[in-house]
């Protein structure tokens, strides 16, 4: 699918996406990852901002990048109401430049089901999260379970046609393949949700110098 006709799509899914942010088990999801995060933190596919009230207002300076801009809209809506500091981008994550080691944390939650490279996209976040800082994600990929592995596969290419995201990413794959380190790993609902904590490793490799 064409990069413009993506942003129109998740464009009318802002109201979708707000009712979401009332899901319980999503809630208890991102409040255990959340938790973790300080400093500077890069939210990347921030979305309407659901993962705002979880922030430690005190300790979080927000940058949340999203090509829709009616996400963005509502994403500014929320850290307002949840009074956190945050500053937006709207922008393709694929063109994203920032200095290596400039955010403390880097969050995505549900969003690496979109970007068409996901490894290249993670190798970006070990270049960008300073070393002793925390790359936080809550993703979601395929099951352990085999019958529904094989459904997931089957249906995803009207899934993706429709809601913009894919539901038959190898998670443990992506992550293996990136540079980066798994700290912590917790998975749910027959392993298709993936909490995740990992760290920046020495290995550099991304499209910096593009
Ligand atoms: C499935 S939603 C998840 C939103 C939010 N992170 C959450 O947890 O509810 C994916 C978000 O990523 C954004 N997105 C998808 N591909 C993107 C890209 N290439 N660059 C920037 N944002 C992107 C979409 O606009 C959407 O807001």
């Amino acid at each position: 699918m064409g990069k413009e006709k993506l942003i129109k799509k998740y464009d009318n899914q802002v109201k979708m996406y707000e009712r979401h942010r009332r899901n319980k088990v999503l809630a208890d999801w991102r409040n255990k990852l959340i938790k973790h995060a300080s400093g500077r933190v890069l939210e990347v596919g921030v979305g309407v901002g659901a993962n705002f009230p979880y922030y430690d207002r005190e300790q979080v300076e927000v940058t949340g990048v999203d090509f829709s801009p009616n996400m963005i809209k509502s994403a500014k809506e929320a850290a307002s109401f949840y009074q956190v500091k945050a500053k937006f981008i709207e922008e393709d994550v694929e063109d994203l430049i920032f200095e290596d080691n400039s955010f403390d944390t880097i969050v995505s939650t549900l969003s690496l089901c979109s970007y068409p490279n996901p490894i290249a996209i993670l190798n970006q976040f070990n270049r960008w999260c300073r070393k002793d800082g925390l790359v936080l994600l809550m993703e979601h990929g395929l099951s352990s379970n085999r019958l529904l592995s094989v459904t997931q596969k089957i249906i995803d290419p009207l899934y993706s046609k429709i809601s913009g995201c894919h539901c038959d990413r190898d998670v443990s794959m992506i992550l293996d393949k990136s540079n980066l380190q798994v700290v912590h790993i917790e998975r749910y609902r027959s392993d298709i949700f993936y909490l995740i904590r990992a760290k920046p490793s020495g290995t550099k490799t991304g499209h910096r110098d593009r």
